[in-house]
């Protein structure tokens, strides 16, 4: 009897973790030294992405780019946000770093895992159903929900 108990209590401890883990990706190490994007500015205040953005793409994710936006499972792509400071032309202090990384597990976000950062790389804890997806759905439905191009890589 004793060792069922054992067993189930390592078994729940041992899908906790799993379950965790799912819950909270973690942002890919050395992105910084993927591709990357031209300087892109959203000056429309209303949007979660009013700043400026550099977008940087791993290897799999430059041939979805350059397959227009065709991404094959695994393909990482990560931006960096940064206030706008006065004027358009200046880079604020850096507040914000998503992730998409393509996962046909998530099904409810179109086969990408989304996941938004802290400055200091921790999740932010947005959601990726309602706050994410929604956007990409509108904007890009027909790019496979990533709204950026070759062109803004040069490519
Ligand atoms: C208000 C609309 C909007 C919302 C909400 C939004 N995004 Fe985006 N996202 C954009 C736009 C516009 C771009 C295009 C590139 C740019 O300007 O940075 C983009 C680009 C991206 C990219 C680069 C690939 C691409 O699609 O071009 C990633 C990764 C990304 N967003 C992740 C996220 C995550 C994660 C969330 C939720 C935390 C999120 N986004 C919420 C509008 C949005």
């Amino acid at each position: 009897m004793r060792s069922i108990f054992v067993l189930l209590s390592a078994l729940s401890l041992f899908l906790t973790a799993t379950i965790s883990e799912a819950a909270s990706p973690v942002l890919p190490k050395g992105y910084t030294a993927w591709k990357k994007s031209e300087r892109k500015v959203v000056t429309d205040k209303s949007s979660l992405f009013y700043g400026i953005h550099y977008i940087y793409a791993d290897k799999k994710a430059v041939r979805g780019y350059l397959a227009d936006n065709k991404f094959a499972e695994g393909s990482r792509i990560v931006v960096e946000s940064y206030t706008i400071k006065g004027s358009p032309d200046v880079d604020g202090p850096k507040n914000m770093i998503v992730l998409m990384q393509k996962d046909k597990r998530q099904k409810a976000t179109g086969g990408w895992l989304f996941a938004g950062f802290g400055v200091d790389g921790k999740p932010s804890g947005l959601d990726p159903v309602t706050t994410c997806f929604s956007c990409h759905q509108k904007d890009a439905a027909g790019r496979d929900f990533v709204i950026s191009t070759k062109k803004d890589f040069k490519l």
